[in-house]
């Protein structure tokens, strides 16, 4: 008999079914056993009577533990008392691999689970989310060619940084000292003159001290670069491919959702609604008034950025963040020097920025003067000041945490379950 998936099998409903998985659950007694199967697509619960079944089937089964491998045969049908509805009553069985006793039990720490990620990455929850993950990335992929924008790859391995420098991971490259790069922009930035549109999704690495919810070391940053746009046609960009990301997930990944117990009404605003947006002194003032005391020149922190984000179920534009506090490439803005012509998107629930952009600064003096600011070594900039020698366009782009929308949309605590196998300062195993 051809194989086919659980969920194909339940969606037949009735009929002989070839089935193969992992045993996800086993109970029975001297006459029945309960074996629940799992495999990518689903679970169903499969009993064995003792008198259908060869004897050493039975035996075979006797001895199955959880994760053991098996194919087996049966006839499928509802049943409403088993756990996704239907049940097969199983003719044959076939032991692929008997497991071991499974270290991973019910009620486990979040850290023993951690050291269990090779195995822990099975459970039902993490097949959910990895399934969202995956849509994630397709929908991001189908949003950009769509729009005509071209894959551009950036090197992993960098000779100087872009973002601030304390977390720069350090790389011995032969004889010399290279960096992880912390964003693909600086490369982005020369091929833009060459294709226009580009987007990668690209791994960055943060050596992130903070042991926090919303920081990897190493993530995947959505990142993209556009020749003539502002910083509105940014704004405007960024919106239309998170609606699409939540349009997408919600479309394709209701059963792995409901898996995770996320409320789904809580992204249909974001779909429905233009995001509002503000300017870093309207938000300063709002804090203020909120009675939180925060001056005006600071980036914002995540408390402050959870404050501006109560009572909004959409994400919140925040624009025009002061200068000083900026990364070298953010232009000021001619109307008030004070403030730089980027944003962060702020996303609701608690999840903080999520994506950060901004226009890029074409005034060559400006740049080589706010990176000696910086304390940078200019000669390590040569390549990215030459793109402002030969036809200086306007340009601008974005970048987004990944992993922070999956985290986002699966209504995760913590971003380490966006990812299969995370790293922070203190998790690198396995
Ligand atoms: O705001 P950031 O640092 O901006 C850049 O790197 C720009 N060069 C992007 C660009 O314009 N091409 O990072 C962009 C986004 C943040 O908004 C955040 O969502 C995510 O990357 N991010 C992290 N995600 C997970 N773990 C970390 N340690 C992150 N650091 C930044
Ligand atoms: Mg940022």
């Amino acid at each position: 008999m051809k194989f086919i998936s659980i969920d194909e099998a339940i969606k037949n409903g009735k009929g002989k079914v070839a089935l193969r998985g992992w045993i996800y659950r086993e109970r029975g007694s001297n006459q029945l056993k309960f074996l629940v199967l799992r495999d990518s697509t689903d679970i169903i619960q499969c009993v064995i009577d003792k008198d259908r079944i060869s004897e050493k089937e039975w035996n075979d089964a006797d001895k199955l533990l959880i994760e053991s491998s098996v194919e087996l045969e049966g006839e499928i049908a509802k049943d409403k008392r088993a756990p996704t509805g239907y049940e097969v009553k199983v003719s044959k069985l076939n032991v692929i691999h008997f497991a071991e006793k499974y270290p991973i039990t019910k009620d486990q720490s979040i850290e023993v689970l951690a050291d269990y990620r090779h195995l822990w990455v099975r459970s039902r929850r993490m097949t959910a989310i990895l399934k969202i993950r995956s849509t994630v990335f397709g929908a991001i992929h189908e949003f950009f060619r769509k729009k005509g924008y071209y894959e551009f790859h950036s090197p992993i391995i960098i000779p100087g940084g872009a973002e601030e420098g304390p977390t720069l991971f350090e790389v011995k490259y032969f004889n010399q000292k290279m960096y992880l790069t912390q964003t693909w922009q600086l490369y982005a930035e020369a091929a833009m003159f060459s294709l226009e549109k580009i987007y990668s999704i690209n791994p960055s690495f943060r050596a992130e001290k903070s042991k926090t919810s919303r920081h990897l070391t190493e993530y995947w940053h959505t990142e993209v670069e556009v020749a003539w746009f502002n910083l509105y046609d940014l704004m405007d960009l960024c919106e239309d491919l998170v609606k699409h990301i939540i349009i997408k997930v919600l479309k394709e990944n209701k059963k792995e959702l409901k898996i995770l117990e996320r409320d789904v009404k809580k992204l249909e605003p974001v779909v429905k609604n233009k995001f509002p947006r503000m300017t870093y002194s309207e938000a300063v003032e709002l804090l203020n008034k909120k009675g939180m005391k925060v001056s005006w020149g600071k980036d914002l922190r995540t408390i402050e950025e959870e404050k501006i984000m109560e009572g909004y179920d959409t994400p919140v534009f925040v624009t025009h963040y002061p200068k000083d506090a900026m990364a070298f490439y953010k232009p000021k803005d001619p109307k008030n020097p004070k403030v730089a012509v980027c944003f962060d998107m702020l996303g609701p629930e608690g999840n903080g920025e999520l994506v950060g952009g901004s226009e890029r600064d074409t005034n060559i003096n400006e740049l080589i003067k706010t990176l000696k600011k910086k304390g940078e070594n200019v000669k390590d900039y040569d390549y990215f000041l030459d793109t402002r020698k030969y036809g200086s366009i306007p340009h601008g782009g974005f970048g987004m945490g990944t992993e922070r929308m999956i985290k986002w949309i699966c209504g995760l605590d913590s971003i380490k379950d966006a990812i299969g196998f995370p790293r922070t300062m203190t998790r690198f195993k396995p």
